[in-house]
């Protein structure tokens, strides 16, 4: 069966942080995920993990979905496969596929083809090349009339060879067994001192074994960071890359000044996207919709024709035909249903909200069920919290809710209840009545002549 190993050892000195460098994010997800995943979609899905610095840190972010081993010196990247030999002998049959796992953009057809051409070519080795422009740091493919001969490093390279455009990857399909083999043979004769996985292309060659260079159409696969720089450059190139696809899905972008989309976002056609909009995780959009500006939506779901300005919503569903902002804050487990008006200053949280019901502004629901065509006045506050336990309010449809009422849960309203402006509802109230609790109010006429008389 093919498998994979990733070297993630990396510590990312010029970073200046301490976190392993494969778990830094491009577009929310670290750049291992963005090398797992284009192994997984490329039906690989037996997968070793060398960790290194901070190895502890990759495991916690795998959460034991795949293995690691640890590489606990750093002596090269042939040195980092040779921890992963008793993955490799578990199954020998196969090819195995060795990735960076800081070099995010390897992409599912890359890995398809290379492996189609390697086993098409009965290679031992076939190494992922692209062309680059300016290839100063990396390893130079050598090419012969009878093919590729080896890698050169660019410590180790004359002036000739580092002309040489064609470079290394760092991605490599292996005939499993006979990388097992190669790895014993490897040496750290060289410049840097370390075992160099490039050298098992000679090797494979010097003892009569086929081997190749698959040339990717797409040189992006190389592009990987070394600083915070070139991690804000991934991510550049990530973001536009995901804004270009949306746009030929025919999503509208008047501009695309902070505005990011993480690459699992889905958005329907007609949409459009304003500026400052981050839509993140699973978010799903629908057709004709408005979005922004400004509005953070994570884990969404939303209907078509739905506007969205100014807000924050996370793992929750808008239905169609719902107005939300400015100034609005979604909390996880809410449902905005059909029609619903969710206005300015206003913060939802585990609640469901009924069809064509207005919460136009300065409320908080949390923990409710509010029926259909409800009217929320403006300060209505659900008291879900008694300092121990968080109970739910019940809100019947058509109810009236008057400005400043609180609603302490547990609490049900039935149909069509009114509260009057100020109320505290304390206890359940039965269909089409009306609450009213108020202080007596009093008068004093010429009070404050009386009290000021001199500055007034
Ligand atoms: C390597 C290649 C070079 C290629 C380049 C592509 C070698 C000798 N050279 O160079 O030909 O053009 O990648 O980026 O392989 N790693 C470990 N343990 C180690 C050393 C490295 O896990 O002991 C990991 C790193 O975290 C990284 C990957 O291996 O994910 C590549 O290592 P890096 O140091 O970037 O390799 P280069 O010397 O740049
Ligand atoms: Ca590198």
């Amino acid at each position: 069966m093919n498998k994979a190993v990733i070297l993630a050892g990396g510590q990312g000195k010029r970073m200046k942080a301490d976190m392993p460098k494969p778990l830094f994010k491009v577009l929310g997800e670290p750049m291992l995920e963005w090398v797992i995943s284009a192994c997984e979609r490329a039906e690989i899905g037996d997968i070793c993990v060398v960790k290194g610095f901070m190895g502890e840190m990759i495991d916690e972010y795998l959460g034991g979905r795949y293995r690691t081993v640890l590489q606990a010196e750093r002596l090269g990247t042939g040195h980092a496969v040779m921890q992963a030999v008793p993955f490799l002998k578990e199954d020998e049959s196969g090819n195995t596929l060795v990735l960076c796992g800081d070099a995010p953009f390897i992409d599912e057809s890359t890995i398809k083809n290379s492996l189609e051409y390697h086993c098409a070519n009965n290679n031992a080795v076939t190494v992922i090349t692209a062309e680059l422009e300016n290839p100063h740091g990396y390893g130079r493919i050598i090419r012969t009339e009878k093919g590729i001969s080896g890698i050169v490093e660019q410590k180790d390279a004359s002036e000739e060879q580092k002309k040489i455009r064609e470079v290394n990857s760092g991605a490599y399909w292996f005939r499993t067994a006979d990388l097992i083999k190669l790895l014993d043979k490897i040496t750290c004769e060289n410049a840097q001192k370390e075992y160099y996985l490039t050298d098992t292309i000679s090797i494979a060659i010097s003892e009569g074994k086929n081997a190749g260079a698959y040339t990717s159409e797409n040189p992006d696969i190389i592009k990987g960071a070394n600083d915070r720089k070139d991690l804000l450059n991934l991510n550049t190139y990530a973001r536009m890359a995901v804004i270009e696809k949306h746009l030929i899905n025919g999503v509208e972008f008047t501009c695309t000044d902070g505005v990011i989309i993480e690459r699992n976002v889905e958005i329907g056609t007609g949409t459009e996207i304003m500026a400052g909009t981050v839509l993140r995780g699973g978010t799903k959009i629908g057709n004709n919709c408005k979005i922004g500006p400004n509005v953070i939506a994570e884990n969404c779901k939303t209907g078509d024709d739905v506007i969205i300005n100014t807000a924050q919503i996370y793992d929750s569903e808008i239905e169609s035909g719902v107005e939300i902002g400015p100034f609005v804050h979604i909390r996880p487990d809410s449902i905005i249903k059909k029609g619903a008006k969710i206005g300015d200053f206003v913060e939802i949280k585990n609640s469901v909200i009924g069809e064509k019901t207005a919460v136009a502004h300065l409320v908080y629901i949390g923990d409710s069920d509010v029926g259909r065509k409800v009217n929320i006045g403006a300060g209505t506050v659900t008291v879900n919290y008694d300092g121990i336990e968080k109970s739910r309010c019940v809100i019947g449809d058509k109810c009236f809710i008057g400005c400043n009422t609180n609603l302490i849960a547990p609490l049900k309203l039935g149909k069509a209840v009114y509260t009057a402006a100020g109320t505290t509802v304390t206890r359940d109230i039965s269909d089409y009545a009306l609450v009213i609790d108020r202080g007596v109010m009093k008068v004093k006429e010429g009070y404050t002549i009386r009290k000021f008389k001199s500055q007034l």
